[in-house]
């Protein structure tokens, strides 16, 4: 057998170590995940996967019993092989009653440390009022940071979208972090938000937002429409300069997770979004080793 090459066991070793360090957020709206949907193993068993792919996933539209299998179906793993991967939940309620929830976070413990939590409670602002929560991980490079969820009702996607910046100022000033990310379904487009409707939107209007899903995406599986209404929002410069460039996307988990078409569209009409943090490990950072090694390869 040929020995491998010194170069070549580096360059495995740091691809394998850039890969355990990517921090992955998540954000899915998985339409009335209860009952019947959440008995269905097959669907329970793909958004477990999915989900395990994630140090923080944001679900919309879950009951607490569907919560407490996913958990249960995640924590699993962790049992038998490694606790660097048990995952433990945000909801605004106790996962004891049946309730549903809006807005559900699953998070790996490992890596995210959930500093604290804020329902958004000003009267008639939200048909969902948004649960944000005060991260911080010593995996990421930004360290501190803070998620603001909205699933919207459609008919008043525009004004709840604008309400957001209320949202933000009140959250950045109670946790004194600018860091702020937005995230979920948003209804951002089609009849529900048209191009003119953009300009009565803060988020729009001022540039310190940066809009990581753009108006052309399509974040529903069905053929029949093309629109983007999930979307991920940065607040900020810094925020954005600690964002892997380009990594905000949607996710077709038919392709990625290789689930037939048809179990895809029973989870949900929308497709999950990804956005991906730098880390906070150098290796991560040391692009230019990672092009120096290739070169060496080459040669
Ligand atoms: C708020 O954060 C800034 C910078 O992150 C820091 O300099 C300042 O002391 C903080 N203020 C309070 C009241 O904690
Ligand atoms: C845009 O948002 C920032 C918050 O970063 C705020 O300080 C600024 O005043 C806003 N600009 C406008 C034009 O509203």
């Amino acid at each position: 057998m040929t020995p491998v090459p010194p170069h070549v066991r580096l360059l495995v070793l740091v691809f394998v170590l850039s890969g355990v360090s990517a921090f992955k957020i998540c954000s899915y709206n998985v339409e009335k995940l209860s009952g019947h949907k959440a008995k269905n193993f097959r669907i329970m068993h793909t958004l477990t996967r999915v989900l395990s792919h994630y140090d923080l996933c944001l679900l919309l539209d879950v009951d607490s019993s569907a919560v407490r299998t996913l958990l249960a179906k995640l924590n699993r793993n962790a049992d038998r092989y490694d606790d660097q991967f048990r995952y433990d939940t945000v909801t605004a309620t106790s996962l004891d009653t049946n309730h549903m929830h809006h807005y559900v976070y699953f998070y790996r413990t490992k890596t995210v440390n959930v500093k604290a939590r804020h329902q958004y409670q000003k009267v008639q602002s939200f048909t969902r009022e948004p649960l944000a929560v005060q991260i911080h991980s010593r995996n990421t490079a930004i360290r501190d940071f803070i998620l603001v969820p909205l699933h919207s009702e459609p008919s008043k996607a525009v004004q709840e979208m604008d309400r957001l910046y209320d949202v933000f100022q009140e959250v950045s000033r109670k946790w004194n972090n600018t860091n702020v990310m937005f995230l979920g379904d948003f209804h951002a487009g089609c009849t529900y938000m048209t191009r003119a409707d953009k300009k009565k939107i803060r988020l729009f209007r001022n540039t310190s937002f940066s809009w990581l899903i753009g108006d052309k995406v399509d974040t529903t599986v069905t053929d029949d429409t093309t629109c983007p209404y999930d979307r991920i929002v940065v607040h900020g410069e810094r925020f954005l300069k600690n964002i892997k460039p380009l990594s905000g996307q949607v996710v077709n988990i038919g392709k990625r997770f290789r689930v037939r078409r048809t179990l895809v569209q029973e989870i949900s009409n929308h497709y999950p979004l990804e956005v991906i943090l730098k880390s906070s490990a150098l290796l991560l950072q040391a692009t230019p080793l990672l092009a120096l090694l290739s070169v060496v390869i080459a040669l």
